[in-house]
């Protein structure tokens, strides 16, 4: 009966994407800035299960650490039905295996290029020596392999591994090379919150499909601007449904793509009750009518579906998205079960940073070069574009500091930049003058700095010494020139 089922869907799946590809002649899913996907996307939708990444398992293990292996290789892989994809993955898989791991203990990981270009892995939030942090030039050639480690000595948090080559981290992403990387605290443990099947990760991706199944990668607009899809993926499913019992759920939610933001909320308009950013949990649950999530952002939520009759169905939405792409994924309610877990009141112990205790304040502009109209394009901070010998900022170790981040005017190349910083966790200040958003109040590492804004951010620098970086999330802009070295002196 079950698999009559799938059968079924998966023959419906294969005739309704033919359908797409003759009517939009050469692509389907392709979206370049101001298009929009073929309508007949929207036939795709929740016909397909959920998968969640495997937790990958370390080699061995020894008192103090996990060792792990990992090979980066082509693999095909199913996103719609009947539909195979070359990919580029971590372990064949898209995403990758998510690591996970506990606060306190280190792990190593070994990883292995078998992919046709070269690679660099980076722990996205991880407080890592600048050896194995994954600096764009420090790459694994074809046939090479490279040891990181990470002590995961900071709070637990949701984190992310993802390539990191110069020139090239926009193209390895988009073909497959990003994964979690969850820390686990024990101070979390006695909060009650959902885990296990409970805790589930969405790792949101818009891709373009070619006729022949394959990505059909494009830089964007001058070849700079960002690549996007008009295929919305989660965990690399094609607008997934997840079956959900009644009763509580954490989601750990990371924007994965190249350079769509995306604001979540959900169908039926009550809030979700967000418990964590990027460095892991609130002081307290917050809750949001919508949560918009730029590019490497993360959030955590707590959504219930208790007291739902059986056969709900709960639409993840994508506000303000187009077309196809204004839904994300379905919840449906499809079997009754206790609830144990409850929503603490209080989350975690932690203190702002002082403002007076900031040595100083850097001014940091993410604009364009003046040459703008001579082509190409490169976006730049402070005027200068990425260079990988030059320190943009000497910050003392253990001084705080606050970042005023500014994106500059320009017209219509007025684009969203998020900023990412390297090494530290930051808080922020101030947007446009005011405080942060509802749903930016904790520990972060990328923050989204929208047209026109100005945000301050504030930080200590501290774990390690050495050259890391700063850059745009949007990874077109980030290979194209919008990145910044600076050295924890
Ligand atoms: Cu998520 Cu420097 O990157
Ligand atoms: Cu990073
Ligand atoms: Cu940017």
């Amino acid at each position: 009966m079950k698999s009559t089922r799938r059968e079924l869907l998966k023959v419906g799946g294969r005739t309704i994407l033919a359908a797409a590809i003759g009517r939009s002649g050469l692509e389907f899913g392709s979206e370049f800035e101001g298009e929009k996907g073929p309508k007949d996307l929207a036939k795709l939708k929740f016909s397909q299960p959920l998968r969640v990444p495997p937790i990958l398992s370390p080699v061995r293990s020894d008192a103090t650490t996990d060792y792990y292996e990992i090979t980066q290789k082509e693999a095909d892989v199913e996103f719609m039905p009947g539909i195979r994809t070359r990919i580029w993955g971590y372990e064949g898989m898209f995403p990758g295996p998510t690591i996970k791991t506990r606060r306190g203990r280190a792990a190593v990981v070994r990883q292995t290029n078998r992919l046709p270009g070269d690679t660099v892995v980076h722990l996205h939030g991880g407080v890592t020596e600048p050896a194995s942090d994954g600096f764009p030039t420090d790459m694994i050639m074809p046939g090479e392999s490279r040891s990181y480690v990470y002590p995961n000595q900071a709070r637990g948090a949701t984190l992310w591994y993802h390539d990191h080559a110069m020139d090239h981290t926009a193209h390895n992403l988009y073909m497959g090379l990003a994964g979690l990387y969850i820390i686990e605290d024990e101070s979390e443990a006695g909060l009650g919150l959902p885990s296990g099947e409970y805790d589930v990760p969405l790792i949101l991706q818009d891709r373009s499909f070619g006729q022949d199944g394959n990505f059909s990668y494009h830089a964007g607009r001058a070849g700079r601007i960002g690549a996007r899809g008009a295929v919305m993926l989660v965990n690399g499913v094609s607008w997934p449904r997840f079956e959900v019992a009644t009763r509580k759920y954490r989601f750990r939610i990371l924007n994965g793509s190249n350079a769509t933001a995306f604001e979540i909320a959900l169908g039926n308009g009550r809030p979700l009750t967000q418990i964590a950013t990027e460095g892991g949990l609130l002081t307290r649950p917050t809750e949001c009518p919508s949560i918009p999530l730029a590019m490497a952002e993360r959030t955590e939520v707590i959504v219930d579906f208790s007291g739902y009759p059986l056969g709900t169905q709960i639409v993840l939405n994508n506000v303000g998205g187009e077309g196809p792409k204004s839904e994300i994924m379905r919840f449906d309610v499809t079997r009754e079960e206790r609830d144990e877990n409850t929503i603490p009141e209080k989350l975690s112990d932690w203190e702002p940073l002082d403002p007076k205790l900031a040595v100083r304040t850097r001014e940091i502009e993410f604009g364009i070069s003046m040459e703008f109209n001579i082509h190409p394009l490169i976006w730049t901070i402070n005027g200068k574009k990425f260079n990988p010998n030059a320190s943009l900022a000497n910050v003392e170790y253990g001084q705080v500091e606050i970042w005023h981040l500014k994106n500059r005017k320009f017209g219509s190349l007025e684009k969203l930049h998020p900023v990412h910083v390297h090494l530290v966790n930051f808080q922020i200040l101030e947007r446009n003058g005011e405080p942060p958003k509802p749903w930016e109040r904790g520990w972060k590492d990328t923050v989204s700095l929208g047209k026109g804004e100005e945000v301050k951010i504030i930080m200590k620098f501290d774990g390690h010494r050495g050259r890391y970086l700063m850059h745009c999330h949007n990874l077109e802009h980030e290979d194209h020139n919008m990145m910044a070295r600076f050295d924890v002196v």
